[in-house]
């Protein structure tokens, strides 16, 4: 056992309340920073019981909340007796500490279902290339990891930069011998504006890293792009009525699909659709159709005469965070592009002129039995 440990349980028996109260504190810190080994955990563990029934109410809800990392079955006792208290502030810790541990449980749990996966791809790929194909794999997948960080910080930092000087000018606007609440309150503003568009960085980033089990069912394809195309009319809300929408899609037409998934696709395509409109003052028209061609696939068109694009853009608008709009992700169509080709096994393009319009061409398959059915004479 450490000597920083020793000198821990050592407090954690002080008569001194704030004493103790440090001590309690300190010892939530050092197993948030899972700097405690495990053999020391017990001890720890059992101490932090029996300070689950000090006298004083605040060294326990001071437990309550240190307890949250504590990987040892003392964690039981020590959250029970805490639950039970007589004072609310208490009882209340320790609800927050249970609700935080279930989630951290199930993000373990994941991380770990994840690495069993990973390894058992590692080892089925050396099995059958040897094990210089394990250690290309993995330098490969660490080269990935370095660009995603690297785009991602930089991506962070266009953002921060922006809101930091916000706040510096808020913050100098609120130090002058006059105080304009009208300036002020324009900083509050872009500072929120950037806030939420960190925010929606992360979330993009998310929901492009989760991994999805698919769900492949026989779906209507009219019936999933009236739902993309009602959706995006609620989100347009009050603006809709510019919005012009031409939806020619046979009902007939059934595609294999993770419904949820491609409904996400067409939202991502139809939002850059509306969004090519921005600035521009013609009418918002936007063109769906959908056409078999006679063999297992359905090509679906969405046309808009926005702004277009120029062949740069376009060349580099399925990669992450390539955006030109200034509360844009950037995540949009690499996350389409991922839902249609990888999951969906179909393909997507791009074609476009600046100043026109684009064309996204949207290919899926069609349903295995409708297959079967139209290739019968
Ligand atoms: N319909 C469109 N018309 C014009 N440009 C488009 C269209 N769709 C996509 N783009 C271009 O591709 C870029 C990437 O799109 P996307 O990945 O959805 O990110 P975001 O919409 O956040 O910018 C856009 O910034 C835009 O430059
Ligand atoms: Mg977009």
């Amino acid at each position: 056992m450490t000597e920083r440990i020793f000198e821990l349980l050592r407090a954690l028996s002080s008569d001194d309340r704030r004493a103790l109260w440090d001590a309690v504190e300190q010892a939530g810190d050092l197993l948030r920073e899972e700097a405690v080994p495990e053999a020391a955990q017990g001890e720890l563990g059992d101490r932090l019981v029996q300070l689950a029934a000090h006298g004083q109410w605040e060294v326990r809800k001071a437990v309550a909340e240190a307890v949250v990392e504590l990987r040892h079955e003392s964690f039981h006792s020590a959250i029970a007796r805490l639950l039970e208290d007589d004072n609310p502030w208490v009882v209340q810790a320790a609800q927050r500490t249970l609700a935080r541990r279930s989630e951290l449980t199930r993000t373990d749990l994941l991380k770990a279902r994840h690495e069993t996966l990973l390894r058992r791809q590692l080892t089925a790929l050396e099995a059958t290339h040897g094990a210089g194909a394990r250690v290309a794999a993995l330098r490969v997948a660490e080269k990935y990891t370095e660009i995603i960080v690297r785009e991602t910080f930089h991506e962070f930092i266009k953002v921060i930069s922006p809101l930091d000087a916000s706040l510096r000018k808020l913050d100098s606007a609120l130090g002058g011998s006059r105080i304009d609440a009208e300036t002020c309150r324009g900083h509050v503003e872009s500072a929120k504006r950037r806030l939420r568009l960190l925010s929606a960085i992360m979330t993009s980033l998310r929901d492009f890293t989760k991994d999805v089990t698919p769900e492949f069912c026989a779906e209507n394809l009219r019936v999933v792009i009236d739902e993309a195309v009602g959706m995006l009319r609620d989100r347009v809300g009050t603006g809709a009525s510019g919005l012009e929408l031409e939806v020619e899609v046979d009902p007939a037409i059934l595609i294999d699909a993770h419904r949820h998934r491609l409904l996400q696709a067409f939202s991502n395509i139809l939002q850059n659709a509306v969004e090519a409109y921005d600035g521009t003052e013609h009418a918002r028209r936007i063109a769906i159709a959908a056409r078999t061609d006679g063999t297992e696939h359905v090509v679906v068109t969405i046309t808009d005469q926005g702004c277009g694009m120029s062949d740069q853009v376009r060349s580099e608008a399925f990669e992450l965070f390539a955006t030109v709009k200034p509360t844009g992700t950037g995540f949009g169509l690499p996350l389409a592009q991922k839902i249609i080709e990888q999951e969906h096994g179909g393909s997507i393009d791009l074609s476009s002129r600046k100043g026109e319009g684009t064309t996204v061409k949207v290919v899926l398959n069609i349903e295995q039995a409708q297959r079967k059915q139209e290739a019968q004479p």
